[in-house]
């Protein structure tokens, strides 16, 4: 039985959350990236707020008035940026070093394309991975944002909101290498410390033609921390693949893309929201952004999962780790593994155990100890992929890995006792900050042989993908909400 099978991969807790992130967005305004506030949010106070966020929009814009129109810089019969650019020097696909207006860098002969993140981080790789792509099908730089922590992750990360650079976890020369295209990154493009400069731009608002409770585009930190005052136009409903069906949001590759070339651009503009300075603009152009890309696809939901996925085919595979990453979680995963500095790690079974904030999906009437599947249920696929190991490869990988952010003790004294380890992270944040934790257990996922993970987790889910491209492992998905329900 699925608990909320239409809805599966974004938490629950994040979406009653998202109307309480633009009171939040207002509150962090003029905070810099130390964000000491904690964002209680209860539910009625931030209902009565949303009343501040504007409700009739000026009709006074016209498609004309982006910046490019304005400027005359842009040329409306669409070629395909020219790439006399060297594709592995991301400074070839801007004027040069980062400019207080992200406008100033822009090259006039390449044609950008941006979104913002603001799903947790795993489903912000996802929707990197989908923006990237993007980029390859209209012709478009990516220009990547960096990580921030997602509203919901406020609340454990202290005062620790330090931004990610994706470059800082991907590692970005060896994607340009293999996808053969520029990608940037905001930091490239924008200074976004205190000297820079708010920029003004009109960008796509997917968000509010694909769900139907929250009409507003997508709230997200990134245009707070990157210093843009966005106007939004709604996209057309058709953006979505199965429009008026709530219990679905994905919009296609494709019809975003249509919005991404003149004609259809031109041919879909809607009165804009006004910018927080009151500036109502188009689309831009140039600059080509969408509020989120995370439910995006090009045949079906959750697609990410299939074989033949294309943002996982064409981007995702390719986005390994940076080096000292990687460095990093072998030293956790030897540690781990009592194994010494110089010897190499045997194959191991990575699992990855997602509770926590996950019972809001079990039933009332399910106890939490039936809801999330026990460990011997799990033990179970571990056997399955340990004889699939075996019997496919001859590899014998005895060892098996547990990541989890469950907290509670005997969880962890059952994962001992069964012969399993646990990450010892209790040093992890103070060592390294407040990302690493998740970062350094992803790459340990990554790395094992063969990989069980928990059902509707899109930490699983990516972690699947690494483990099936890059160790040509065999993977299984433990299904959990009742007593029985991973039974097969
Ligand atoms: C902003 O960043 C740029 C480049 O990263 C740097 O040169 C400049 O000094 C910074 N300004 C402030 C006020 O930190
Ligand atoms: C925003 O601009 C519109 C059109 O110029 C004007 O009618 C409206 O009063 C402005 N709103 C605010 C809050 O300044
Ligand atoms: C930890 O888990 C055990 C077994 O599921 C449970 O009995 C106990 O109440 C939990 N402890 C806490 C502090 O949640």
């Amino acid at each position: 039985m699925e608990v909320e099978p239409t809805d599966n991969k974004l938490h629950p807790l994040f979406h009653k959350m998202n109307t309480c992130r633009r009171t939040a967005m207002h509150a962090l305004t003029r905070r810099r990236i130390i964000w000491g506030v904690r964002i209680a949010c209860a539910g009625m106070s931030c209902m009565s707020l949303l009343a501040v966020w504007p409700s009739d929009v000026p009709n006074r814009i016209q498609a004309e008035t982006s910046w490019l129109y304005r400027h005359g810089i842009y040329n409306s019969g669409q070629s395909p940026t020219q790439f006399t650019v060297n594709t592995l020097d991301p400074l070839s696909s801007v004027k040069g070093p980062p400019t207080s207006s992200f406008r100033d860098n822009m090259r006039s002969d390449t044609k950008y394309v941006t979104s913002w993140g603001s799903g947790g981080w795993s489903n912000d790789v996802i929707g990197n991975m989908n923006l990237i792509y993007l980029g390859m099908i209209t012709d478009r730089v990516p220009v990547v944002p960096v990580f921030l922590p997602s509203h919901a992750m406020m609340h454990s990360y202290g005062n620790d909101h330090s931004p990610l650079p994706f470059g800082d976890v991907f590692d970005l020369p060896r994607l340009r290498k293999a996808i053969k295209k520029p990608v940037l990154e905001w930091r490239d493009v924008k200074t976004s410390n205190s000297s820079a400069k708010m920029d003004e731009i009109g960008c796509w608002n997917v968000w509010e033609s694909i769900q139907y409770f929250d009409p507003a585009p997508r709230q997200s930190f990134a245009p707070w921390f990157l210093k843009l005052d966005i106007s939004y136009t709604k996209t057309p409903f058709w953006v979505k693949m199965k429009p008026n069906f709530e219990h679905d949001r994905f919009s296609s590759f494709w019809a975003l893309a249509a919005l991404a070339f003149p004609r259809g651009r031109n041919a879909n503009l809607v009165p804009p929201l006004p910018t927080k300075s009151n500036v109502s603009l188009g689309p831009d152009e140039h600059m080509l952004c969408y509020d989120f890309l995370y439910y995006l696809a090009a045949h079906q939901s959750d697609e990410i999962e299939q074989d033949y996925s294309p943002a996982w085919r064409e981007v995702g595979q390719h986005m390994h780790w940076t080096v000292r990453l990687e460095r990093l979680a072998n030293d956790y995963i030897r540690r781990t593994l009592h194994v010494r500095h110089h010897e190499p790690i045997p194959p191991f079974i990575s699992i990855h155990v997602r509770h926590s904030d996950f019972k809001s999906w079990c039933e009332k009437d399910v106890p939490l100890e039936e809801c999330y599947a026990s460990l011997p249920v799990i033990q179970r696929r571990v056997h399955e992929v340990q004889d699939e190991l075996k019997e496919k490869k001859g590899i014998v990988a005895s060892h098996v890995i547990v990541t989890s952010d469950e907290k509670n003790g005997t969880f962890w004294r059952d994962v001992h006792e069964m012969g399993w380890f646990g990450v010892d992270h209790s040093r992890t944040k103070e060592l390294y900050g407040q990302w690493y934790p998740i970062l350094i257990d992803a790459v340990i996922q990554s790395k094992g042989a063969g990989f069980v993970g928990t059902d509707r987790s899109t930490v699983s889910m990516l972690s699947n993908r690494r483990v099936q491209s890059w160790q040509d492992g065999p993977v299984r998905t433990v299904k959990w909400g009742t007593r029985g329900a991973d039974d097969h």
